[in-house]
């Protein structure tokens, strides 16, 4: 069994959160094992509940063009969520669901080991850029524990503002020339993490 299989099962039994008794499914990630690139995105919502997959709504049919803008598709990269149950009705995960998945997101990091991590979101960007907000660190990069992290605005967000589609299509133009550069990203010195999550 595969790593990513055997942590999927864990994941499968997990009820740490009280959003765990509402789930159909969990939905753990998808994708290439060694992967250059690792998506995060937020929390699944009621498609991705229901199929156990994340970016399956219309987000997701949203990021899978603008893979394929750069000539990827899902199967070439790795797809994940800050958190693997839906919360209820849709809303924002909470900070004690994010941090008791972090496990999670962490093992899935060490498994595939990507080159870039490109954060979609308020939430994951949190996560690897603390204490900056998504409009001014959006298409930029920085190294976290030898991985560069290069931060996106979520697919969603620019579904429903119409300004943000170029935006977020220009930062996905540039992953592929970040990916051959991905070595040359300066290391930043961790700092404590410190959520910015309401700041777009
Ligand atoms: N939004 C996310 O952040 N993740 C999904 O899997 C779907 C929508």
């Amino acid at each position: 069994m595969s790593a990513l299989t055997e942590l999927y099962g864990e994941i499968a039994r997990c009820h740490l959160c009280e959003i765990a008794k509402n789930r159909t499914r969990t939905v753990p990630g998808e994708g290439a094992e060694d992967a250059d690139i690792m998506f995060i995105g937020e929390a699944p919502g009621w498609h991705e509940d229901q199929q156990g997959r994340p970016f399956v709504g219309p987000a997701g049919k949203y990021l899978d063009e603008l893979l394929a803008m750069v000539s990827l598709d899902r199967t070439k990269v790795y797809i994940a969520n800050v958190i693997k149950c839906r919360p209820p009705s849709n809303r924002d995960p909470l900070p004690t669901e994010i941090s008791n998945c972090r496990k999670w997101l962490d093992r899935q990091i060490e498994i595939i080991r990507p080159s870039i991590i490109a954060t979609l979101g308020r939430y994951s960007m949190a996560m690897f850029f603390p204490g900056k907000s998504i409009s001014k660190v959006h298409g930029t990069a920085q190294k976290w524990n030898s991985i560069t992290c290069y931060a996106m605005y979520h697919p969603a967000a620019a579904l429903h503002q119409q300004s943000l589609r170029r935006t977020i299509e220009e930062d996905m133009l540039r992953l592929p020339s970040l990916l051959t550069q991905a070595e040359t990203v300066p290391e930043v010195k961790p700092e404590p993490q410190q959520l910015n999550l309401f700041e777009v």
